[in-house]
């Protein structure tokens, strides 16, 4: 690959529950990365309440911007594009961010960069921070495994910005089938690492939780497994005594993270991947980094676990490879609630 422009990005996410800012240096270096975290707001209603996630987007934006840049040491003018996230998202959270970052790009005459959510969470693997030790980029052809709330997905990623979508969840994502499986085990939002939790004192053998066939070869699906949890947990109820929590959330991760594990691996070795990349929030299970980093086929790369989840480092780290290869916005591009990460350039 040429040698791209040396650019400083300053990025912003809001497409769910966290308004999150940073100034990002070459695709690589955060400068700095504020996450305002709306977790607590959201756990009384037990998931994310998409009106208050937009009306808190709008209090706390200006605050983190503004953050961002006194961590990173800059001011507005030493940046060299705003990238922001136009989607997949909640549609009144994405406004927010992307009326902030036009605002900034018109004001400043600089390059408005809108960044694809799920490639943000791709190119959380090629950050690091300020100060730390230069790790190596990630090497194509890169089998990509996407696990977030919204989305469960194998992508071949073949150079930046080129992906081959081979499969994805045909019903709940990953991070939602947590997410539920907490509530019927009557566990705090969000359920990823309330399960997690319980799962540390549990025997993930005592219950045989069903992997879900499905049709198509690189396909997921985890509804199955939710139901059977929950017939399961009925089941023991009407027997009467309590339930074993860790048992039951231990035999659940481990159906998922087998089923992650297993078809990630498959695919690698079919599509030829020189490595492996699991991102996105439930890539903070410990179980599922467990399952990739103690396999020697293929190097791994999961990002650390201040950016497995929602942060915008890594819209920094998508926004500057779009911006270096000449994917600038128009300034009435609008938020896209809907976008396949396949059609993503
Ligand atoms: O990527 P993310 O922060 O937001 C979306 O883009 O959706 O992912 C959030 C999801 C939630 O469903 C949450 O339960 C899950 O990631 N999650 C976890 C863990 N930490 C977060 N799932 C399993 N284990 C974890 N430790
Ligand atoms: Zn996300």
């Amino acid at each position: 690959m040429t040698q791209l422009k040396p650019a400083r990005i300053l990025a912003i996410e809001t497409s769910c529950d966290e308004t999150a800012c940073a100034v990002v240096e070459n695709g690589r270096i955060a400068l700095s990365s504020v996450v305002a975290s709306q977790m607590e707001i959201h756990a009384r209603y037990g998931g994310v309440f998409p009106e208050v996630a937009s009306r808190q987007h709008v209090l706390s934006v200006t605050p983190v911007v503004r953050q961002a840049l006194t961590q990173a040491r800059l001011s507005l003018n030493d940046v060299d594009a705003i990238a922001v996230t136009q989607g997949p998202g909640l549609a009144g959270s994405l406004i927010v961010g992307v009326n902030m970052a036009k605002g900034l790009a018109l004001a400043l005459d600089k390059p408005l960069v809108g960044v694809n959510h799920l490639e943000g969470h791709i190119y959380s693997a090629w950050v690091y921070n300020a100060g730390e030790r230069e790790p190596s980029a990630p090497q194509f052809p890169l089998m990509t495994l996407l696990v977030s709330g919204g989305h469960t997905e194998l992508n071949l990623m073949t150079d930046h910005l080129t992906y081959q979508r081979l499969g994805a969840t045909l019903d709940d994502a990953a991070g939602e089938a947590f997410d539920k499986a907490a509530r019927t085990l009557e566990l705090p939002y969000p359920g990823g690492p309330s399960i997690q939790k319980a799962a540390e004192e549990g025997d993930e053998n005592r219950f045989d939780f069903p992997r879900a066939r499905v049709q198509g070869e690189w396909d997921f699906s985890f509804s199955g497994v939710k139901t059977s949890l929950l017939y399961q947990v009925n089941d023991l109820k009407k027997r009467g005594g309590g339930l074993p929590v860790a048992d039951l959330a231990a035999s659940f991760q481990k159906s998922i993270v087998d089923a992650l594990f297993k078809k990630t691996l498959d695919a690698a070795r079919e599509f030829g991947a020189k490595e492996i990349l699991v991102a996105g929030g439930v890539s903070a299970n410990r179980a599922l980094r467990q399952a990739f980093q103690s396999q020697t086929e293929f190097p791994v790369r999961i990002p650390p676990f201040a950016l497995c989840t929602d942060n915008a480092a890594m819209i920094g780290a998508a926004g500057y490879f779009r911006y270096a290869l000449g994917h600038v916005s128009e300034m009435d591009m609008e938020v896209l609630p809907v976008w396949r990460l396949s059609r993503a350039v």
